[in-house]
């Protein structure tokens, strides 16, 4: 059983091998998930709206951030771990180191991972700048979404656009090691993704992109209905969890997942 690091992942992008990564919040489903073959854990803020029942993302706190890594990390054997930083956790370098400290000493996170583009540069620095590997998230930003107005696709105006492909670039150059993008035009994830050397996650980011995340609840079918586009339900049909987590895996190898009917214009 060999572990998935940083550097296989970037092994698996230059190989142009697809990158299976979900949200996980806890021991049980860990154990499970890992089984099924996903290469990447994220313990995403999207706890608060899953397993909390909150709104949105924002109420996360750090301590339940930690809580829920602690739990991911006690079953993990083989796959890469990585945290949220919650909401208002890293407003400046120094706030970030903290946040990320918890993480990573408590939670037992291996990389962390914050929201934003040119405004989290000197961030991504200071973090990386003490060893602390960091995935960057752009496109819709769900710590953003009263300032965005909703939860809304990203990056269809020229100008947006160029401008994330321009963060996309500068996060790398600060030291982002990997990059998450969601609910951009595909035509937009694929540019992203050949612009950079280090591997880009997408979610309803189109079938370009080196891996995939999708939301744990979704593929399960415990969300409600209607999922949003980029999603699926990998468990109708099936009966088993692990099977479920399997099917998901292999279609993000085969890249059957996402297809083009998952992503926007
Ligand atoms: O919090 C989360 O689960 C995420 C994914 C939706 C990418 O950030």
């Amino acid at each position: 059983m060999s572990q998935v690091t940083i550097s296989a992942l970037q092994r698996m992008k230059a190989q142009g091998e697809k990158i299976a990564m979900l949200t996980c919040y806890d021991a049980g489903f860990a154990r499970v998930i890992e089984a099924g073959g996903v290469d990447v854990l994220l313990v995403g803020d999207t706890l608060g709206m899953v397993v909390q029942g909150q709104e949105s993302t924002l109420p996360v706190t750090v301590g339940d951030m930690v809580y829920h890594t602690a739990q991911v990390a006690r079953a993990r054997r083989r796959a890469f771990l990585v945290a949220d930083m919650p909401f208002l956790s890293y407003s400046g370098p120094e706030v970030a180191l903290r946040t990320a400290g918890r993480l990573m000493k408590d939670g037992k996170a291996h990389m962390v991972k914050l929201e934003g583009g040119a405004s989290q540069l000197e961030t991504v620095q200071r973090l990386t700048g003490q060893g602390v590997p960091v995935c960057a998230h752009l496109g819709l930003q769900p710590q953003s979404v009263h300032r965005l107005g909703g939860y809304r696709v990203q990056g269809r105006e020229l100008r947006a656009a160029e401008a994330m492909v321009s963060d996309a670039r500068a996060l790398e150059a600060a030291g982002a090691q990997l990059l998450v993008l969601e609910c951009v035009p595909s035509a937009l994830g694929a540019a992203i993704t050949r612009s950079l050397s280090i591997p880009v996650i997408g979610i309803g980011a189109g079938p370009e992109c080196d891996g995939q995340v999708l939301v744990l609840y979704d593929i399960l079918g415990i969300s409600p209905e209607p999922l949003p586009r980029f999603a699926s339900n990998f468990h109708r049909g099936r009966d088993s969890i692990q099977g479920t987590i399997e099917a998901y895996v292999a279609a993000v190898r085969e890249g059957r997942f996402p297809g083009p009917e998952h992503g926007f214009q």
